[in-house]
């Protein structure tokens, strides 16, 4: 069974962000470039910092392309709310274009994968963030319709005869403090909830978004449950990153399903 390289939040852009990425890309690549296609890269959200300066997918891509030329096939991604815009304020037009420069296919989320005896779901979490209502805060939704689609997909014979099964979004979905969840995170809990209890085990659940890198193993009944921080370690605000607890982290970690365990890469 495949290991998962779990990275997230690269926010290309924002300073010298994407040297820093090329350099993760490098040392990824020298660590387990020699047994690429054991691996499945997973990065959850905020790939680029500011996604309305044209550019930045480019300089996500040329990263992603050096993981491809190592031998790293499987690369999977989800948007995070710097991907559809500044951050704060999301644009309608970047759910296609960033579907368009990192797929290049039309089958939008939930996004099913299966590789191996692996079954990987990917879920927008933005997808219901690009109203004008949503600008002032960034806690992300699922909305209905993913939420149908992914109960369905976990009924779906494929999925359910994979030997384990693995969610990814950008959003924290556990996170109690105000305004730090994902705000339909008890109707996600449901969805997964049912699958389990119906014996369709969920094996691990990947985020990003807060930037601590912390695991929280055990949530609603998923074994593995990783926040992978920032990767690049672009910091938070001054009023969040100076309580310890709530540091910048870089926590890229390479995930053993079978074993359920997880080792930090950097
Ligand atoms: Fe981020």
């Amino acid at each position: 069974m495949k290991k998962i390289i779990h990275i997230s939040d690269l926010h290309v852009g924002y300073k010298d962000n994407a040297e820093r990425f090329y350099e993760i890309v490098e040392k990824v690549t020298l660590r387990w470039g020699g047994r690429a296609g054991d691996h499945v890269i997973v990065i959850t959200g905020d790939l680029v910092d500011n996604a309305n300066n044209t550019g930045n997918y480019h300089e996500v891509k040329v990263g992603l392309k050096a993981f491809k030329e190592a031998g790293f096939e499987h690369i999977l991604v989800v948007p995070g709310n710097h991907d559809y815009g500044t951050g704060e304020h999301g644009d309608k037009k970047f759910v296609e274009l960033f579907h368009q420069a990192f797929y290049g296919d039309q089958r939008g989320f939930p996004r099913k994968d299966i590789i191996g005896d692996v079954a990987f779901i990917g879920l927008d979490s933005m997808a219901e963030e690009l109203h004008w209502y949503d600008e002032l805060w960034a806690e992300g939704e699922v909305g209905g319709r993913q939420l149908r689609a992914l109960g369905e997909m976990l009924k779906s014979e494929d999925v359910v005869s994979c030997q384990k099964r693995v969610i990814y979004l950008h959003h924290h979905p556990f996170d109690f403090r105000p305004l730090h969840q994902l705000k339909d995170s008890s109707k996600l809990k449901k969805v997964l909830s049912e699958a389990i209890a119906e014996g369709v085990s969920i094996d691990a659940i990947l985020y990003g978004h807060n930037h601590e890198g912390k695991a929280h193993n055990g949530q609603w009944g998923i074994p593995q449950c990783y926040d992978a921080g920032a990767a690049t370690l672009k910091p938070r605000p001054k009023y969040v990153d100076w309580m310890p607890w709530f540091k910048t982290r870089s926590s890229i970690r390479v995930i053993d399903l079978e074993q359920r365990t997880a080792s930090k890469l950097l």
